[in-house]
C-alpha cells in the first residue's frame, strides 16, 4: 500500500512533520517514509493528516457496576479519599466485579473499548485491580486478553492487584501482600495475563513498602513494574519506583523537584492522567514545568475507570491536557504515540519511521495541532492497523 499526499505527523523529535509525504507499507510494516515519490499504484490522500494509531497507554477498562452516584456524592461535599474509607470507590467497584460473569464484564467493556477506538486507537493497556482475589483478577485479566481478539486493536494487560486493601484483609496488610505475591502474581504470571504490574501507592492504598514488596515479586518473575503515585499526596512512591526502573509513574501531581529528577535519570515515563484531575477537581496540576527541564518523557491517558476518571476519549483527554495541565498539543500528540508506546516498553510503534508497525490513523485535518483543539469532535477519517485498513476508507 503506497499512501501519498499526505501530511505526515511522524512523531520522531516532535511533530516530525513531513508536508506532502508518502507512505509505504508492506506486510504490516513501514517500508518507507518521506516527501512525495509517487511511482507504481498509489492512493491520494487529498493532503489529510497521518499520525500512528493512538495508544491509550493507562485505562481500567474492565470492570462491573456503575459509580454514578459517588460523583452525586463528591458534589454534594464528600471528597474521594471519604468515599473510600467508608468502604465506597473502589471497593464498590471490586464487589460489583467479583459479582459479574465474564461473559457481563465483555460486553460492558466492549461497549466501551468501542469508543475509544472510533477515535483511532490501535493499541490500549487495560489494568486488573477490580478483582482482589486470585480467582476475579484473573477473569479480569481473561476479559483483557479476549477483548484483543474481538476488536482489531493490540491490548496490553497490567496486574493491578495492589490497587487497594479489600475489605476482609484492612486489618491484616500482611496477607493481602502474600496473596498477592505468593498466588495471584504466580498464577497470572505462569499464564501469560500480564505484560506489567502495578500498584496504588498512596495513602488510601499501599505505602511505599508494600508496594516495593510487591515490585520486587513482580521483578522476579520479569515482570515491568509501573505505579500509580503521588496522586492526591507526595509519598515518594515515584523515587522508589525509579530504582526498579518503572517503565511509567502515573497520576503525579504531587511529585516533587527530587522525584523528577529520580524518573528522568531512571528513563521513567511520566503518565498525566487530566481525565481524574478534572473529575476530582483537583487543584494540584502536575510539575510539568520540572518534568521539561528535566526532559522527562510525558505521556497521557484516558484513566478510563468507574470512579475517578469516566472518560472514554483520547481526544478528550488531550485536550484536557492543553487546557488543564499547560501541554503544547504537540506534547499532547507526543502523549498519545511514541511516549505512550514507551509507557508501555513498545518499541515498534508509537512513529511513523521505516520498519516500525504500520498503526496509523488519517485524519480529516490538515495540522496536527487542530487534534487537541476541539472537544467532543472526531474528525477520524480511516484507521489501518498492521497494515490493514480496519476503519474508514482510504480516498
Ligand atoms: O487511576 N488511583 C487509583 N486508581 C484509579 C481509580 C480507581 C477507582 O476510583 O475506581 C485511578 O484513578
Ligand atoms: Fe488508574
Amino acid at each position: 500500500m503506497h499512501l501519498t499526499n499526505l501530511s505526515i505527523a511522524t512523531m520522531v523529535n516532535g511533530y516530525g512533520l513531513i508536508e506532502k509525504g508518502a507512505v509505504l507499507i508492506e506486510k504490516g510494516v513501514i517500508k518507507s517514509v518521506g516527501p512525495d515519490t509517487p511511482k507504481g499504484t498509489t492512493i491520494d490522500c487529498g493532503g489529510r493528516l497521518l499520525t500512528p494509531g493512538l495508544i491509550d497507554c493507562h485505562t481500567h477498562l474492565v470492570y462491573g457496576g456503575n459509580r454514578a452516584a459517588e460523583f452525586e456524592q463528591r458534589l454534594n461535599g464528600a471528597t474521594y479519599a471519604d468515599i473510600a474509607t467508608a468502604g465506597g470507590g473502589i471497593m464498590s467497584t471490586v464487589r460489583a466485579t467479583r459479582a459479574a460473569s465474564e461473559a457481563e464484564l465483555l460486553e460492558s467493556a466492549l461497549r466501551r473499548l468501542e469508543s475509544l477506538l472510533a477515535e483511532g486507537v490501535t493499541t490500549i493497556e487495560i489494568k486488573s485491580g477490580y478483582g482482589l482475589d486470585v480467582e476475579t483478577e484473573v477473569k479480569m485479566l481473561k476479559v483483557a486478553r479476549t477483548l484483543g481478539t474481538l476488536r482489531p486493536v493490540d491490548v496490553k494487560t497490567t496486574f493491578l492487584g495492589a490497587h487497594t486493601f479489600p475489605h476482609e484483609f484492612r486489618e491484616d496488610h500482611e496477607a493481602y501482600l502474600k496473596i498477592v505475591c505468593d498466588q495471584a502474581l504466580p498464577r497470572v504470571a505462569g499464564e501469560g495475563l500480564a505484560d506489567a504490574v502495578d500498584a496504588f501507592c498512596e495513602g488510601i492504598a499501599f505505602s511505599v513498602e508494600e508496594t516495593r514488596t510487591v515490585f520486587k515479586a513482580a521483578r522476579a518473575f520479569n515482570l515491568p513494574v509501573k505505579l500509580h503515585a503521588e496522586q492526591l499526596s507526595n509519598l515518594g512512591g515515584a523515587k522508589m519506583a525509579a530504582r526498579f526502573k518503572a517503565l511509567s509513574v502515573d497520576h503525579i501531581e504531587y511529585l516533587d523537584e527530587e522525584g523528577v529528577e529520580s524518573i528522568s535519570k531512571s528513563g521513567t515515563v511520566a503518565v498525566l492522567l487530566p481525565g481524574a484531575f478534572y473529575y476530582l477537581r483537583e487543584k494540584q496540576a502536575p510539575p510539568v514545568a520540572e518534568l521539561r527541564r528535566h526532559k522527562v518523557p510525558v505521556a497521557i491517558a484516558t484513566d478510563l475507570n468507574p470512579g475517578s476518571s469516566p472518560v472514554h476519549s483520547l481526544l478528550a483527554t488531550m485536550n484536557m491536557a492543553c487546557v488543564l495541565f499547560g501541554l503544547t498539543p504537540e506534547e499532547a500528540l507526543l502523549g498519545v504515540t511514541a511516549n505512550a508506546a514507551r509507557a508501555l516498553g513498545l518499541k515498534d510503534r508509537g512513529t511513523i519511521a521505516v520498519g516500525q508497525k504500520a498503526d496509523l490513523a488519517l485524519w480529516d485535518v490538515k495540522r496536527p495541532g487542530d487534534l487537541a483543539y476541539p472537544l467532543g469532535f472526531n474528525p477520524l477519517a480511516a484507521v489501518i492497523r498492521n497494515g490493514e485498513i480496519i476503519k474508514g476508507t482510504l480516498p
